[in-house]
Parts: structure tokens; C-alpha cells; sequence
């Protein structure tokens, strides 16, 4: 029997709810196929803890995460809290420094549930999304100057290296031989004539490896269209961090709920555990009243099994996503009247 210490960061607003959700399915699979044990760690990093020390988490955060398999994470954001802070407080210094450099997001319209797509289906919409996590727009160089005058400027540097592209455009070409072999590489080198330009050298140069999968570059701005009018001709889509972080929120649209939407940040070399969550946020709108839907943080928890190896109960799991999805109980965002933690019995159940 395996054990897998995984660290819990449920976070602010509806990460609060969506996470034990999560959890339940979670340890329902792990007594179902016998297979593993989940040790957890709770921690109560978030906007709260934020108000009430001055620090998202403790100075030495990421060595506590360290000595964990995975890290299952909620959302962080508080209206009181600039968002700012809770990103660079938390999330991105865990996704840079465990160098997480592929996030991961599978876009596809679940049976049963509408797509705001006219012909949304399981069989259009059905795309990986690989987006770049440690760099690019988000690498977080720049300042700003003369503060309060009239002559106040910022600058906010994109960092793109060749190791980086070359590391995330081979992880999209491998995961593409295991789907329908297309590539589409996000790209805006008609603009940015000294990133992009780089981007798509980089990208062109490791296709070569892959005579397999076919590579198709796109303008970014004609592939966000191309998300909504022929989903699908998309397979896996590879993008920069800022692209990628756009494109992907159009995806979740496409399935019908960002209560649906699941992600994984993921090191692929295992150095350092990998992160999973919903794409979604804290929703402080509906917080605390039992309106989240669970199915993305419970999908994500499917992801963090397959992660750590664990094929027969993320599979378990995501099966028992589909089962609830297609036949209810169903939350309000997804048209139906059930609260949170009754699709989450719904979810346990189907699981066996
Ligand atoms: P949001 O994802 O929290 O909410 C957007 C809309 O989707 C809202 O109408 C919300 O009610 C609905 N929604 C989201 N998740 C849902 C679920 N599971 N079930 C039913 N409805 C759901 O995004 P928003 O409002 O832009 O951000 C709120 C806070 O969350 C902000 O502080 C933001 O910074 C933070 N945030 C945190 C993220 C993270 O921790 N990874 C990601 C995105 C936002
Ligand atoms: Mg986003």
C-alpha cells in the first residue's frame, strides 16, 4: 500500500467548501481500489491568514511543501486582499519555485452538461491545454517609477528562454502522441517581434522531433476565435503564460461552467510536488453558502491521483465526474438546485 503525504491549502471563500468536497471523492478512491493511503497536511495559508500575520504563508512555506507528494489547493482571494498580493503571496511562488512549469488544463464538454456553444459537445470540445507557468509574461520583472506623479510609469518585462519553450513545447508533442497528434502553438510573432519570434524557432525546432504530430502555429487572437468556431479542429494547444492564462478561461467557458474547469502545475522531472486545483477562485459571491460546484476541484483531484501514479483511481474518479455530471444532483452555475456537498455524495457514490 502506498502513502502519499499530500498538503492542503483550501484557501479563501469557496476553496473552503470545494476542497473537503474534493477530499471525500478523494479518499472514497483510495478505499475503493486499496491501492493508496493520503496522508493530508492541513494549512490555513490564505487572504486570511494574510489579514490577520501580514503573510500569505510562513516564511518558510516552500520547505514545508517540500516534504509533501502534492500540494491540493482550493483558491485564494479576498475582496478586502489586492489580488496582487494573494498571486505573488502564494501561488506563483509555489508555481516558480517548485518550477512547475506546465499547467495543464483538459477542456472538454462533459455529457450532460450545456456549452454556451451552439454545437458544444463532448465530441467538438475535447482539447488539452498546456500553458507555460514559470516565465514569460508572468515572469515578474519590472518596477515602477516616480510613484504619485504625474509622470509615473510602470515597465513589466516578459522573460522567454530557449530551455523554457523548449521544455513545455516537448511536454505538448508527448501528450499529443497519447490524443490526436496536433499541436497548436499559440503565437503573436507578427507583434512581438523578439519573443514570439523565439517562441515559434523554438517550437518549430522540437516538432522536428515529433514527425508524428503535426504543429500548427496560430496568431493568438485568431485561435481565441478559433476556440469558439471550430473547437474541434484543437487537439493540444501550447501557449505562453499570459496567452495561455487567456485562452484557457475561454475554454472553461466553452465547458459550460468554471465550476467544471480543473488544472494541474505541474514538474514533470517529480523534483518538487506538483499543485492541482480548479481554475476558478474564491467566488466570494456565493461563499459559505453551499452554491460552489465541486466537480472542478474534484476533477483536479483525479489529475493529482494520475500525477502521483495512481491511474485506477483517477480514472476511477473522473468516471464518477462524468456519471454525476450527465445525471445530477447538479449546482445552480450548471442549471441545477443541489448544493455542494450533495453532488459531492453524488460523486462519492458513483465512485462505488
Ligand atoms: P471566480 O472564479 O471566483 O468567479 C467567477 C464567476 O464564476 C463568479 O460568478 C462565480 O460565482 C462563478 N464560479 C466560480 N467558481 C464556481 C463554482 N465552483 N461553482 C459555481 N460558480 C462558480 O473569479 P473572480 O470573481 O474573478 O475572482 C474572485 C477571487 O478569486 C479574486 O480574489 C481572484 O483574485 C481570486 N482568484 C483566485 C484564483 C486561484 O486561487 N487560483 C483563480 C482565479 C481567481
Ligand atoms: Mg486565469
Amino acid at each position: 500500500m502506498r502513502t502519499y503525504r499530500i498538503a492542503l491549502i483550501a484557501g479563501d471563500g469557496i476553496g473552503k467548501e470545494v476542497v473537503p468536497a474534493g477530499l471525500r471523492v478523494l479518499q472514497r478512491a483510495a478505499d475503493i481500489t486499496g491501492s493508496f493511503r493520503l496522508e493530508m497536511t492541513d494549512l490555513d495559508w490564505s487572504c486570511e491568514r494574510f489579514v490577520r500575520t501580514g503573510a500569505m504563508m510562513p516564511a518558510d512555506g516552500l520547505r514545508i511543501l517540500e516534504d509533501h507528494d502534492a500540494i491540493y489547493l482550493g483558491a485564494v482571494g479576498h475582496p478586502t486582499v489586492p489580488d496582487h498580493i494573494s498571486l505573488w503571496g502564494l501561488l506563483i511562488p509555489i508555481r516558480q519555485g517548485f518550477d512547475q512549469y506546465v499547467n495543464l488544463r483538459p477542456v472538454r464538454v462533459l455529457a450532460g452538461i450545456e456549452s454556451p456553444l451552439r454545437n458544444g459537445s463532448r465530441k467538438t470540445v475535447d482539447m488539452l491545454c498546456v500553458r507555460e507557468n514559470t516565465e514569460g509574461e508572468y515572469a515578474g520583472v519590472g518596477g515602477r517609477v516616480h510613484q504619485g506623479s504625474p509622470n509615473e510609469s510602470a515597465v513589466q518585462v516578459s522573460v522567454f528562454t530557449r530551455p523554457a519553450i523548449d521544455r513545455i513545447a516537448r511536454y505538448a508533442f508527448e501528450r499529443a502522441r497519447e490524443r490526436r497528434r496536433r499541436v497548436a502553438s499559440a503565437t503573436k510573432s507578427n507583434a512581438l517581434q523578439f519573443s514570439a519570434v523565439l517562441w515559434d524557432e523554438v517550437v518549430a525546432r522540437v516538432a522536428t522531433e515529433y514527425p508524428d504530430v503535426e504543429l500548427t502555429s496560430y496568431l493568438v487572437d485568431a485561435l481565441a476565435a478559433r476556440f469558439v468556431y471550430a473547437p474541434e479542429s484543437l487537439d493540444v494547444v501550447v501557449a505562453s503564460n499570459l496567452f495561455g492564462d487567456v485562452l484557457t478561461d475561454i475554454g472553461a467557458a466553452l465547458q459550460g461552467s468554471l465550476g467544471l474547469a480543473a488544472s494541474a502545475n505541474l514538474d514533470p522531472t517529480k523534483r518538487h510536488p506538483s499543485m492541482f486545483e480548479p481554475v476558478h477562485g474564491s467566488a466570494p459571491m456565493i461563499a459559505g453558502q453551499g452554491k460552489a460546484n465541486p466537480l472542478a476541484a474534484i476533477w483536479a483531484g483525479s489529475m493529482m491521483l494520475e500525477h502521483l501514479g495512481e491511474r485506477a483511481g483517477a480514472e476511477l474518479v473522473l468516471a464518477a465526474v462524468e456519471r454525476v455530471a450527465a445525471s445530477g444532483p447538479k449546482t445552480a452555475d450548471v442549471g441545477g438546485t443541489a448544493t455542494t456537498d450533495e453532488v459531492a455524495a453524488a460523486v462519492v457514490a458513483a465512485v462505488g
